[in-house]
């Protein structure tokens, strides 16, 4: 079906492959970059992994002006702030990021404080923040195959003070190139490869669901979940085959894309409430509420659900399936995908086993209905629904 009216974009240059990060100093020579600033977090920099690509800067005469690398996990507006002054005082004139969907998103919020010439990305809040061309050149290198950030227009990042992620949107966001290498992920713990595999797994199912979906970005959905339904197991099978890696970091970029163009709803929305309420894991609340979203939804987009029963479940359990079961098959499918990380990884099934408390249910239903995300739902929901959601999911 083809919407009335849909947009489409995705404008980042994908290197993809063993050894892409060497060609990074050819792509910052490209974009006229001479003193980059590499962003990053010290356990990136602990574990060697960082160093890969602040080596293949020095061996490409590129070599990093200043290299920060005091990324928190969840990134906030204090540390964005922080790097738009590194980036200033140390004379930068584009930005490495390499790391997570947090150190991915610390770099876009830096991004818009250095492109404006402020010193508060709080002046900045909500969508569209950017208007005109990015000053700030920008390479995103994952290191989970998860986020997406590395080809999609939205940075998350935390108001500490207030407990709230914030959500910035902008296609000035989008990285000028996106760089997947094996070597960045390949020595992941198995609950983090799994947790940032669902998010994935979530960011296309949402997308192709969701008001926004289109043509185009349903291709990229059907396309990322066929890779995670086969490579997510063998991933946990064998994490250090690079093959599995480099299947992982594309799938990601997939369902990023098709994310960025279709958004996301629900499920991201309450997610984000539990991460930000009660520091769930990002992935690990995706991975717990997709069920329940997608039961609150079927009613409205069951015959969607029916088609992803296709990607997530193979050809042979989508056939075997009355085509009016299909939707709730391929909740099904997600439920079993979740106890086989769970027993494989540790990875909980229950907002209570991930450390939510009761007394926590309203105040995370209370942020979600304000999450931008909620606008996207193909189904509405208010207060009563997202807390009866949160209970069947505690
Ligand atoms: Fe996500």
């Amino acid at each position: 079906m083809i919407p009335e009216y849909y947009e489409f974009r995705n404008s980042t240059k994908i290197l993809s492959g063993t050894r892409a990060i060497e060609n990074i100093p050819f792509e910052l020579t490209n974009m006229k970059v001479t003193r980059p600033l590499v962003l990053t977090n010290k356990q990136l920099r602990s574990l060697g992994v960082a160093d890969v690509v602040i080596g293949a800067l020095e061996k490409g005469l590129i070599p990093a002006a200043t290299v920060y690398d005091d990324v928190p996990v969840d990134s906030s507006v204090n540390t964005v702030n922080d790097v738009a002054k590194a980036y200033a005082d140390s004379g930068c004139d584009g930005i490495v990021a390499v790391g997570g969907g947090s150190v991915l998103d610390t770099a876009k919020g830096a991004s818009i404080v250095i492109t404006h010439g402020a010193t508060d990305l709080m002046q900045y809040m909500g969508s569209e923040v950017l208007v005109g061309d990015r000053m700030v050149p920008f390479v995103a290198v994952p290191t989970t195959a998860g986020t997406g950030s590395e080809v999609t227009s939205a940075a998350v990042i935390k108001d500490t003070e207030r407990h709230v992620k914030m959500g910035f949107v902008s296609y000035n966001l989008l990285p000028d190139v996106a760089v997947l290498d094996p070597r960045m992920t390949v020595g992941l713990p198995p609950r983090i490869t799994a947790a940032t595999g669902m998010d994935a797994l979530c960011h296309a199912v949402e997308a192709f669901s969701c008001r926004q979906a289109n043509p185009l970005s349903d291709c990229y959905a059907r396309a990322a979940i066929d890779l995670i339904r086969e490579y997510l197991p063998a991933v946990l099978a064998k994490p250090k085959v690079q093959k599995n890696r480099l299947a992982m970091a594309n799938a990601a970029l997939l369902a990023g894309v098709s994310f960025s163009n279709a958004m996301v709803g629900i499920v991201h929305a309450i997610g984000h409430a539990c991460g930000g309420v009660a520091g769930v894991p990002h992935g690990e609340a995706m991975a717990m509420l997709l069920p329940h979203g997608m039961t609150y939804n079927l009613d409205v987009v069951g015959d969607r659900y029916g088609e992803l029963l296709l990607h997530l479940a193979g050809p042979e359990a989508y056939c075997a399936e009355h085509p009016a079961d299909r939707g709730g098959a391929a909740i099904e499918a997600v439920r079993a995908l979740n106890r086989m990380l769970h027993d494989k990884t540790g990875m909980p099934l229950t907002l209570s086993q991930a450390g939510v408390t009761e007394e926590q249910l309203p105040v995370i239903a209370r942020t979600a209905i304000n999450d931008g995300a909620m606008a996207f739902n193909p189904r509405d929901a208010g207060y009563d629904d997202v807390l009866a959601l949160l209970r069947r999911a505690f």
